[in-house]
């Protein structure tokens, strides 16, 4: 079976095709992305409008890219939760897809779409499995009993870990995104350079908070001005960031008792997370699995839609071209 991909939730625009082997393997046949960071930079973010303009231009030169001359089976795209108007244009372009092709529509949920990444590493996850979505838009800690099935254990109250290494990296002159540039800098640095704090990492729930270590940062450099060691800055920042994601799952891990865990989002690029929460696992959780993302499906892909599309496709849950709309406020758990 071949699945084309859509997304189109924020800023950047991708489309790929996928094709699910015999045992279940996905193997990505075709990718491509436009980001728009270049055309966000001079705004200092990501502005609605001008990011649905350049996704209505970019789109079907992408689809013509990958899709290779012969009709997918399935079409798969993200139709929320992100920004309206940018989700529009995909699921547009899918609609009008699937009515021309006479193929079935699948509507992804982003969120969705950020856990099913992990397939792309390990095609045989057991369920249940306690994923961690660290984004740019979210911080969410959700149990998945089985395909589709999610339950929300954990959020963000205000900022969303890739946020905050965001803003904190603007406060430092860093362009955006600023987290992969902390995460660059950090890795030569002392990440117990600085005492940050970390908001809730001991608090009686699986919730977040980092609006508080940004305001941290922004004290911290009000009253030492621009750091000379920029290294040790970045690495303590990172460290407080990743102690409370870690601390915090293994929390939940605790109390779901999943066989699997699984990590999403931009911010699962970090390669500190990563090693963190592995270690993590494995010397407190040695009986519990641990899957992590291929790189090149954590920050936004359409390869995790597409996979994503392809367990709502087996379940036969299509939807009419007619019928489907973007939902920027789409919960998973609904
Ligand atoms: O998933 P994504 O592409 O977009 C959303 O759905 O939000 O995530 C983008 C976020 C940005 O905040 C970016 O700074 C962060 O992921 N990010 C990282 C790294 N790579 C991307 N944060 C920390 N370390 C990284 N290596
Ligand atoms: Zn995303």
């Amino acid at each position: 079976m071949k699945i084309l991909g859509i997304e189109t939730s924020c800023d950047d625009t991708a489309a790929a095709l996928i094709e699910v082997e015999g045992a279940g393997i996905f193997r990505v046949l075709a990718e491509k992305r436009s980001s728009q960071i270049d055309i966000h930079k001079e705004y200092g973010g990501v502005v609605p409008e001008v990011a649905a303009r350049a996704h209505a231009e970019l789109i079907m030169p992408l689809v013509e890219r990958v899709w290779g001359g012969k009709k997918p089976d399935v079409i798969a795209v993200t139709a929320g939760p992100g920004l309206i108007t940018a989700l529009m244009v995909g699921v547009q372009t899918a609609a009008t897809l699937a009515y021309a092709w006479d193929k079935p529509l699948v509507a992804v949920n982003h969120i969705e779409g950020h856990i099913y990444g992990n397939w792309l590493s390990n095609a045989k996850i057991e369920f249940p499995a306690l994923a961690l979505v660290v984004s740019g838009g979210h911080t969410e800690l959700i149990l998945m009993r089985g395909h589709g099935k999610y339950m929300l254990v954990g959020k963000t109250r205000d900022d969303a870990a890739g946020e905050c290494f965001d803003k904190v990296a603007k406060l430092i002159g860093f362009d955006y995104p600023g987290g992969p540039k902390i995460s660059a800098h950090a890795v030569s640095g002392n990440s117990r350079a600085i005492p940050f704090p970390r908001p809730m990492i001991n608090s009686d729930n699986f919730d977040f908070s980092f609006a508080g270590l940004k305001t941290a940062a922004l004290y911290w450099l009000r009253e030492h001005g621009k750091p000379k060691k920029l290294h040790d800055f970045c690495a303590s920042f990172e460290q407080a960031i990743v102690d409370v994601l870690v601390t915090k799952t293994a929390r939940a891990v605790k109390e779901c008792r999943p066989k699997t865990v699984l990590l999403g989002g931009g911010v699962a690029a970090n390669k500190k997370l990563r090693a963190a929460l592995a270690r993590e696992i494995r010397t407190t959780y040695p009986d519990v699995a641990l899957t992590l993302p291929p790189l090149f499906a954590t920050v936004d892909n359409a390869p995790m839609i597409a996979v994503a599309g392809f367990f709502h496709a087996k379940r036969k849950n299509f939807i009419s071209w007619k019928k489907i709309a973007a939902d920027p406020n789409w919960r998973i758990e609904s």
